[in-house]
């Protein structure tokens, strides 16, 4: 459609059909039938059956038959036969799942992101899904939050480039495309600071750490032109965000120049009465409308109260006719216009879910997200042909996607058939699966007897980790050890005199410490999706050398938590040994067990002559470092720089990634790798504005965040 004729569309809008574009329902309440059904959740959102054909899209239906069948029922009922926008999760792939985000975020590597999500749109385009409510931005530095697994990490540079490779994967050059969807960023702003780990929980951060740290997320997919932005559930400045017009017109609008469209969490309007905002669903309405929400999500006061508040003027007509000519101009960016199915298509479906070059991809992109956390011994990776026993309940077990993955229920081979592929002989014992002993404590029943059977094993790999439910979406949690038994098995291995191999399943930094003793090699698995069987097959038996690193910091204990790499100094640091009267804990160190940038590899890598040099002018200046493979394994480094800015009329953080790559280097191989630090890098927040301020900054680059050459300069 042009331009003019999407205008003359909307002027011929009457107000009630307006407020039903910017409402979303979940399919049921649509209904493929002739009759609509209006028991249940209908009543309580005070639902008209001439509601129905006006709402301006939906959620998480799947299947292109069922699709273009709403579709076409829909618009004949809708009275300019305007197509819905189907919307979806589709986090980490539809059918063909790849790595949880905070195990994307460990690869390090942007163009494995891109691909994964243009994987992910194929799919997801031919069921008849037109937009995925990913990226998740937010930053994280809670573990206990259970929805750290889906962020790319605790870093704002390193989430800033995997959100943009996300958003390109998914829309491509042309979001119009059959193959493609559109990206909605989620969810602004500062979700991810939420109290104590507390799902849905209070934020409260300064404006310096929201705009240095937790809005740059956002602000990448923003300028990488994502759709759609979501809002949060939390508060900020003790305002629910999806009430708050700084965020929504202030810095989203004004700006960032941002003319996509503003959706709301699920009820999130709605929950501006709970919070104490609203006193009730007119008040919510008004308050979201006059932030900048274009789309209500699974609430309908604007589409209940929307017309009262017009009549009585408390809103301007004009703020709903912008909303809805944002929806519109998505709806034509999209080519539903033209056609309302987009890539719906069976036959595509049916051929693309799973395809061989899928299940490739997914176990190539695995492989390079599981992050070797220690390898005493070299004792990985196996010889092959050795004499393996398995144990634990990620060994035989299909639960290995992690949340999010709605319509693939499971993985398609377990670590046992990725061990056996490599020619493993395989020995299994306490193999039983976790289940739920009392709420929110998943275990396995003590059946360490049984680990004696593996007494003549070569080594033992211990398939550990936490249960897929007890992260995610409303999983906060406040003991982030493995379950009893788990330590105990790993315990009673060890004691055997065993070679152990710990595999890790998490959606989170678990506490490892106390079990850290008890194994030979850590292998930090994450959730891998549907190839993660094979692909850490591909890692324990050296097809893949490891080149992930840390998105995130693994505590030395739950009680050091928030506990992240990029943090402020205070003005009593610790120097040397820690003692009374400086920053410090009594029991603890203040160091992380594995700090954000940490992994390992097969190789070994030495670093050397690291120079910086000022260009004309002094900025930008660059960067460069000799980087060698002292090991006689060819393997893959990931270089990361970080910088300090000595005193400035802000606190500066003690070290912040501004860069990284990753070079290939073969056995003795060197190469010299160059960076280029320019003024952007070097700005700050200086609560008014990003500023450049001279003086003496520190240039560290390095194999992780605590393993760097450092290099002074003064600008
Ligand atoms: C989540 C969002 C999600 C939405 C739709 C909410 O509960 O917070 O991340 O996109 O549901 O399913």
């Amino acid at each position: 459609m042009t331009e003019k004729e999407l205008r003359a569309l909307l002027a011929d809008m009457s107000l009630e059909e307006k407020l039903g574009e910017m409402t979303q329902l979940s399919p049921n309440f649509f209904g493929t039938e002739e009759s609509v059904d209006l028991t249940g959740p209908m009543q309580q959102m005070n639902l008209k059956p001439e509601d129905v054909p006006l709402l301006g899209s939906t959620l998480n239906a799947f299947g292109a038959e069922k699709i273009i069948e709403m579709q076409k029922h829909h618009m004949e009922l809708q009275p300019h036969h305007i197509p819905m926008l189907f919307m979806a999760d589709v986090i980490h792939g539809l059918k063909t799942i790849y790595p949880i985000p905070l195990a994307m975020g460990s690869s390090f590597n942007t163009d494995l992101m891109e691909e994964a999500a243009a994987m992910a749109a194929r799919e997801a385009a031919a069921t008849g899904v037109q937009l995925t409510f990913s990226p998740m931005a937010d930053l994280v530095r809670d573990p206990r939050w259970g929805r750290v697994m889906e962020s790319p990490g605790e870093d704002p540079l390193l989430i800033a480039r995997m959100t943009e490779a996300t958003v390109k994967g998914y829309q491509g050059e042309d979001v119009s495309a059959p193959d493609r969807i559109a990206s909605c960023f989620k969810h602004f702003g500062g979700y991810g600071a939420a109290e104590g780990g507390r799902d849905y929980n209070t934020v409260d951060v300064s404006d310096g750490m929201l705009r240095e740290f937790y809005l740059d997320g956002y602000k990448a997919a923003v300028d990488a032109g994502a759709a759609m932005g979501m809002t949060s559930f939390n508060t900020i400045d003790r305002i629910p965000a999806t009430g708050s017009q700084k965020l929504y017109r202030k810095i989203l609008r004004d700006e960032w120049g941002f003319d996509g469209v503003a959706i709301t969490d699920f009820d999130a309007v709605n929950e501006m009465i709970p919070h104490g905002l609203a006193a009730d669903g007119k008040e919510a309405a008004k308050y979201a409308l006059k932030a900048g929400v274009d789309i209500e999500m699974m609430s309908t006061h604007i589409l209940n109260y929307g017309k009262e508040l017009v009549r009585s003027g408390e809103i301007d007509e004009k703020l709903i006719d912008e909303a809805v000519w944002r929806i519109l101009k998505l709806k034509n960016k999209l080519g539903l216009f033209e056609n309302p199915f987009k890539g719906a298509d069976p036959e595509k479906e049916k051929e693309l879910h799973q395809c061989a070059a899928h299940m490739a991809l997914a176990r190539e992109i695995s492989a390079r997200c599981v992050v070797l956390l220690k390898n005493e011994g070299k004792i990985l990776p196996l010889k092959k042909g050795a004499k393996v026993g398995l144990a634990g309940p990620f060994a035989n077990s299909l639960s290995v996607l992690g949340g999010w993955s709605i319509i693939a229920a499971s993985g398609s081979t377990t670590l046992l058939q990725g061990l056996t592929e490599h020619g493993a002989e395989v020995k299994m014992a306490m193999t039983e699966e976790l289940k739920p002993m009392q709420m929110g404590f998943f275990d396995v029943s003590d059946q360490t007897a049984e680990l004696e059977t593996l007494a003549d094993c070569d080594v033992v790999i211990a398939a550990v980790g936490e249960h897929p439910d007890d992260t995610g979406e409303s999983a906060s949690r406040t003991i982030l050890r493995l379950s009893h038994n788990q330590e105990k098995m790993l315990e009673r291995l060890h004691d055997m005199g065993k070679k152990v191999v710990a595999v890790i399943f998490s959606g989170r930094p678990l506490e490892i410490r106390p079990v850290l003793p008890f194994c030979d090699a850590v292998v930090q698995a994450w959730f891998l999706g549907s190839e993660a069987g094979p692909a850490i097959g591909d890692v324990l038996f050296g097809d893949v050398n490891p080149s992930a690193r840390l998105s995130m910091s693994f505590p030395q204990t739950v009680g050091q938590v928030p506990v992240y790499y990029n943090h402020m100094n205070t003005g009593r640091p610790v120097v040397g040994k820690p003692h009374r009267y400086v920053s410090c804990y009594l029991d603890c160190p203040n160091e992380p067990l594995f700090p954000f940038g940490y992994g390992l590899s097969y190789s070994e890598y030495h670093y050397q002559n690291l120079k910086v040099e000022k260009t004309e002018g002094g900025l930008p200046l660059k960067v460069s470092v000799e980087v060698e493979n002292t090991s006689d394994v060819a393997g893959r480094e990931t270089v990361q720089l970080y910088i300090h800015d000595v005193a400035a009329s802000v606190v500066r953080p003690v070290k912040e990634l501004k860069d990284f790559t990753q070079i290939d280097l073969a056995p003795g191989e060197k190469k010299t790798v160059t960076f280029a630090v320019t003024t952007e890098m070097l700005s700050f927040w200086n609560n008014e504005a990003f500023v450049f301020e001279h003086g003496d900054f520190e240039i560290m680059v390095g194999h992780s965040s605590d393993e760097v050459l450092t290099e002074k300069v003064t600008l």
